[in-house]
């Protein structure tokens, strides 16, 4: 079973890279992100509140998730927008640093690589916790400012200083958080794509795989 974990923190150029190797692979690419998202996304939509954590547990282990390539489904509702939004946004640290949450996630994410005989899963944790024997742990950094600068291009309506101070908070979160929180593998290729384009990374990473691959030939 072939799987590559990508991890790093928001817009450091992880679902670009990971589809892209996706595609080169010829594997299937999940985005656990957008899982975390869906489950806060249920949350609201149901009125309750993501800092209950018994309640928010609960949503994660009933909720009826599909997580496409191009579209998220949360209990037979399109989600794609609504998961990327101000309100999903800002709550979704909260239930990602849920342990009940993340223990059925990551048991579900398994799940899935499993089904599908391995894949390209990106999030946080991937390469330290739910496939700590991936074949390659690519772990993903860049400068905070770029980072920022990246994610207010790609969502409009929102102004850089609101997206800058969205991550700034959330990185805080998820390195600081007791439940599996963001940091990279001891045996990750770590890549600070700050500078580069994104094509730069897949290229750089690409070769890697193939060089790794000729090795083992
Ligand atoms: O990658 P993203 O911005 O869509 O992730 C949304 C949130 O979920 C973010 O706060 C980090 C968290 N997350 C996580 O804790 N573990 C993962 N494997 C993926 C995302």
């Amino acid at each position: 079973m072939r799987l590559i974990a990508i991890d790093g923190p928001a817009g450091s150029g992880k679902s670009t890279l990971a589809r892209a190797l996706a595609q080169h692979l010829g594997l299937k690419y999940l985005d656990t992100g957008a899982m975390y998202r869906s489950v806060a996304f249920a949350v609201l939509r149901s009125g309750g509140d993501p800092e209950d954590a018994e309640a928010t547990a609960a949503v994660a282990r009933a909720i009826d998730l599909d997580v496409g390539l191009d579209y998220v489904m949360v209990d037979g509702v399109d989600a794609t927008v609504e998961i990327r939004g101000p309100q999903v946004s800002q709550a979704v640290s909260v239930v990602a640093a849920n342990p009940e949450v993340r223990a059925e996630l990551v048991s579900r994410q398994r799940e899935w690589a499993n089904r599908q005989g391995g894949g390209v899963l990106e999030g946080r944790d991937i390469g330290t916790v739910v496939f700590p024997n991936a074949e390659l742990k690519v772990y993903l950094t860049a400068d905070p400012a770029e980072r920022a600068r990246r994610r207010a291009k790609e969502a409009t309506g929102l102004d850089y200083e609101a997206v800058a101070a969205d991550i700034a908070r959330r990185d805080a979160v998820d390195t600081t958080r007791t439940a599996d929180p963001l940091t990279e593998a001891s045996d990750a290729v770590v890549v600070d794509t700050t500078g580069l384009t994104i094509d730069e990374v897949v290229v750089a990473i690409g070769a890697l795989l193939d060089n790794a691959c000729e090795g083992e030939a």
